[in-house]
């Protein structure tokens, strides 16, 4: 990513049009957030359900103003201590954002992204920029430049080649809109580190981590949609030592043209069977889990058997992405 790429990016964006662009977390499909008509184009490129809200990325240093009605004491401390970082933030939503933005509600998430060629650009921009991950909806997140491409490839002028994303997990959500800060996507910046800075654990959503009931209704509208999901069918598999082991044995033996995805310690106990290791602890495997489950449709598997891992710290997040990907089936060993 060098200079005179991000000035065109920025161009671009000035002039209404959609430009795919690195983050820490994921890549993103970036419009100007102030222009309705630009932000309905990440919709067309990407088939998102027209009531999915779009994050809006700001450079770091002061929030400009009509983006949000009031900030409450709660975002102050979280905004020192996180921003710019892996972390999106729900407040009501103030004038200068646009419906589409929104999908209709009264609040607007805000991030602004670690990443140094993200920030070149939204300075070289001057606007808000509005993104949602830049790949088709329902897909995998993509987590390099070649991940947009197979997507997007044709619908988008430019997509910004910053290598591998540092993270490969999309931010942490929280919502402080309500009375209580509740986590809406768990991400690299875990429950506990937030409870550290707002002197209480926050709420975890309904429907984060387990199915919505039918008819019940979802705290974010992306809890609703389908997501994460290659072409091969995804079952997860939970639970520790031998059991695991024998579990994800089984369920490879049962299945045909089937690829077990596990952390790399699992791999040699696994053997002859296909396997392909997402690393060796958890922030790997974060880093990893996007690009495998791609990888296992290029190599051509109808089923992948994902290993899962204990609900905690940065595996609350991938299991919520795993969870996901795999529709909910889940086997417990
Ligand atoms: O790491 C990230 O957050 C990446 C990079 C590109 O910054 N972006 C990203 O955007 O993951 P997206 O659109 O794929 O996911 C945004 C999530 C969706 O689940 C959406 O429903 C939720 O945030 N969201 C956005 N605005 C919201 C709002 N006002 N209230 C509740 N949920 C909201
Ligand atoms: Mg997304």
């Amino acid at each position: 990513m060098d200079g005179p790429s991000i000035e065109e990016a920025a161009g671009i964006l000035r002039a209404g049009g959609l430009v795919a662009f690195p983050t820490e977390t994921v890549y993103g499909l970036g419009a100007n957030a102030l222009d309705e008509e630009a932000v309905r184009g990440i919709f067309r490129a990407k088939g998102r359900p027209q009531d999915n809200p779009l994050i809006v990325h700001l450079p770091k240093g002061e929030l400009p103003a009509g983006l949000v009605l009031a900030l409450p004491g709660s975002a102050q401390g979280l905004i020192e201590a996180f921003w710019p970082g892996p972390l999106t933030l729900v407040l009501p939503k103030g004038p200068k954002i646009p419906t589409a933005v929104s999908a209709g509600l009264s609040t607007v998430a805000l991030r602004s992204p670690a990443h140094e060629g993200a920030q070149a650009l939204l300075r070289a921009a001057g606007l808000p920029i509005a993104a949602p991950s830049a790949n088709a909806s329902g897909r995998p997140s993509p987590t390099r430049a070649e991940h947009v491409f197979e997507d997007l490839n044709g619908k988008i002028p430019l997509i910004l080649d910053g290598g591998a994303c540092e993270i490969g997990l999309e931010s942490t959500v929280l919502d402080l809109s309500c009375e209580e800060p509740t986590l809406l996507r768990p991400g690299l910046i875990t429950l506990e580190e937030l409870g550290a800075v707002l002197g209480k654990t926050p709420r975890l959503g309904r429907g984060v981590m387990q199915p919505l009931a039918a008819g019940e209704r979802a705290p974010s509208p992306g809890l609703l949609h389908r997501h994460y999901a290659p072409r091969a069918e995804v079952i997860l598999v939970r639970g520790e030592g031998e059991g695991l082991v024998q579990k994800l044995k089984d369920e490879y033996d049962g299945a045909e043209n089937a690829v077990i995805l596990c952390a790399d310690a699992l791999m040699r106990r696994l053997l002859p069977r296909s396997c392909r290791g997402l690393g060796a602890d958890e922030r790997q495997m974060a880093k990893a889990l996007f690009a495998a489950l791609r990888g296992a449709d290029e190599e051509g598997f109808s089923r992948v058997i994902l290993q899962g891992v204990a609900e905690e710290g940065l595996g609350l997040a991938l299991m919520n992405r795993a969870l996901r990907a795999a529709g909910f089936r889940t086997i417990d060993a």
